[in-house]
């Protein structure tokens, strides 16, 4: 029997079973940052879920990468995120808005103040993103000043206060897939050589005063982190001391008592049980593309307390409706993964809107 259906507590959240909704950037907010119109319709319909996890939300003008992300540093935005969180909690489930800032995965036509991104070392990620005008290389970012860090360590403690005031659950720090948290713990995209470069401990510095801040500001109970261990996205390469920086990281972030731990897990078991046994609070593990019949296994094994979905939560609104009845799902159209309109957003229907279509 899964153990899938039990509930489970995450921080201050009695959740009412082990799934929840990866993090997905969807691309669809106003210019000047403010969620869509239709966010809190699209986060609503995926209430089952219980613990719905945003899309990547920039604290700042620079913590801004992509085009038509959301912001939670204007009082338009705060607004925008309080539509989202009242129709979630209507609707009967937990928002914790996720705090991204990308450092150096940016490009000054895509941000508001076009300034040259900020990072830990003046490295180019050498990989090009999309802009405006197409396709563009990355250019170096400037490297950031001791106040640099201060200041974006502040800007992170401010958004959650501001999630917070949103109505959000809780916030999640983006530590994950090569933004700047990973940025300062990567040896080729940091080469500081202050506090904040060189040792383990000193690259993971960066990542843990700012969860200290976080949960300072609005309780460790409901601040939760990301991390992708040894995943290389943005041209990051961590080094062989790589594992090492983790289990120092690790255990400082579960010194304070953080709501939860969640790891993008690239596949390497042996590491997952590790950081299984040295973290004692709720662990979210999200295995990148796992198959269907594969959902529940970390949960069954122990390896994990909550499994977070990504794509096929995007595409069936009813994920855990459908898992339930053994239903077949849809499948997403990655077309309509990054920007456009209610088109591959909030359109996928529910079993019970498809079998009316259907009779
Ligand atoms: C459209 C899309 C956007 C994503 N945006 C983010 C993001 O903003 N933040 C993040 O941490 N991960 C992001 N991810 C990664 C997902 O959270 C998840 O780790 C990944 O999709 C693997 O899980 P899955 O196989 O269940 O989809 C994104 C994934 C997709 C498909």
């Amino acid at each position: 029997m899964t153990k899938l259906w039990n509930s489970v507590t995450v921080g201050r959240l009695t959740l009412p079973h082990r799934l929840a909704m990866a993090p997905m950037t969807r691309s669809r907010a106003l210019p000047d940052g403010t969620p869509g119109e239709l966010a809190p319709l699209y986060y609503a319909q995926r209430a089952s879920l219980g613990l719905l996890i945003s899309e990547g939300t920039q604290p700042s003008a620079d913590g801004q990468g992509y085009l038509f992300t959301p912001g939670i540093y204007t009082e338009q935005q705060i607004a925008g995120w309080k539509a989202v969180a009242d129709q979630v909690h209507a609707a009967g489930g937990y928002l914790y808005i996720q705090l991204m800032h990308v450092g150096r995965m940016s490009h000054p036509d895509n941000t508001p103040h076009h300034r040259q991104p900020l990072a830990p070392s003046a490295i180019a990620p050498g990989v090009q993103m999309f802009t405006a005008t197409g396709m563009q290389d990355i250019p170096v970012p400037r490297e950031m000043s001791l106040e640099d860090i201060q200041a974006t360590i502040e800007e992170f403690r401010i958004a959650a206060a501001a999630a917070i005031r949103a109505g959000a659950d809780g916030v999640e720090i983006h530590g994950a897939n090569g933004y700047i948290i990973q940025q300062f713990i990567a040896e080729n995209a940091n080469t500081r050589t202050d506090q904040y470069g060189g040792s383990i401990e000193n690259r993971a510095r960066f990542g843990i005063e700012v969860a200290a801040a976080v949960a300072g500001e609005i309780g460790a109970d409901r601040t939760g982190f990301r991390i992708s261990p040894g995943m290389s996205l943005g041209g990051l390469d961590e080094g062989p001391d790589g594992p090492d920086l983790y289990r120092h990281l690790i255990a400082e972030l579960a010194n304070l008592n953080l709501a939860y731990l969640h790891v993008l897990h690239g596949g390497n078991d042996e590491f997952l049980r590790e950081i299984r046994s040295a973290w004692p609070h709720a662990l979210l593990v999200n295995r990148a593309g796992r198959p269907l019949e594969q959902i529940a296994a970390d949960v069954d094994a122990g390896l994990a307390d909550v499994a977070p979905i990504g794509a096929w939560a995007l595409a069936n609104p009813d994920f855990v409706e459908r898992l339930k009845a053994e239903a077949p799902l849809n499948s997403g159209d990655v077309s309509t993964f990054f920007g456009g309109d209610s088109h591959g957003y909030t359109d996928y229907p529910t079993l019970a809107e498809q079998s009316v279509r259907e009779s």
